[in-house]
């Protein structure tokens, strides 16, 4: 499986539908959900009631990024307002395994994410459970930062765990995903690829498309 999943911190909020709408023509089927407490990274984005009136916009599997202190208050409201998927940070999660049978009991998908300094040997128990595993290519809070290129050899070991287990549980990449680095990461073996600032401006439809051509592409 592979997907491009359009992170809408990078949309203008003005016309959001308009936008998400865009980026469902060039062949989107997931979308990206930062949700910023402005205290587990240095900046604040939008939240559940955001979510919400997304969910009523679209049919796209709804990918929700929850970059916050103390994650496990806001599975219920996440799951609720329409989330299909929901994705904690190890680094903010003090009871990883109870929050991940939270995410599942709210009949929910569940991934974790690392920030790039973490190591995945954190996830040594707990991958089994998972059903998607986000790796920061940037360090979290902004969007249209580059991509740091030591995250590669993190994408291609956990690659590597993930399929000696008798599971698919999805790779997400998430920062500095573009034309130019979409080779490298496919290569990597991840299968979700978030993009916010390369799908956001000038023509999304034709950004989106030309996002999953070479995606396509980089396959072969
Ligand atoms: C960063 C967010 C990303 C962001 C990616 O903290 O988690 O989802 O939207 O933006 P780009 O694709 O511009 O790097
Ligand atoms: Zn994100």
């Amino acid at each position: 499986m592979l997907e491009l999943a359009p992170s809408i911190l990078s949309a203008d909020f003005s016309h959001l539908g308009q936008d998400i709408a865009q980026a469902e023509a060039g062949g989107a089927k997931w979308l990206h959900f930062d949700v910023m407490d402005g205290q587990y990274v240095p900046n604040i984005s939008f939240g559940f009631p955001v979510l919400s009136s997304v969910r009523k916009c679209c049919d796209l599997f709804l990918d929700v990024h929850l970059m916050v202190e103390h994650p496990e208050k806001f599975i219920e409201l996440a799951a609720a307002n329409g989330a299909d998927m929901i994705t904690v940070h190890a680094e903010s999660c003090v009871h990883l395994d109870r929050i991940i049978h939270a995410i599942h009991e709210q009949g929910c998908k569940a991934g974790v994410a690392l920030n790039p300094a973490t190591p995945i040997s954190v996830l040594e128990y707990v991958l089994p459970m998972l059903d998607m595993v986000l790796i920061m290519t940037v360090n979290p809070g902004y969007g249209g930062q580059s991509y740091i290129p030591y995250c590669t050899e993190k994408l291609q070991t956990l690659r590597q765990r993930i399929d000696k287990l008798d599971k698919e549980i999805l790779i997400e990449v998430d920062g500095g995903v573009s034309e130019k680095t979409i080779p490298t990461i496919v290569k990597a073996g991840a299968n979700v690829l978030v993009a916010g600032s390369a799908v956001f401006k000038d023509d999304i439809t034709q950004n989106t498309e030309k996002l999953f051509v070479k995606m396509k592409e980089s396959c072969l």
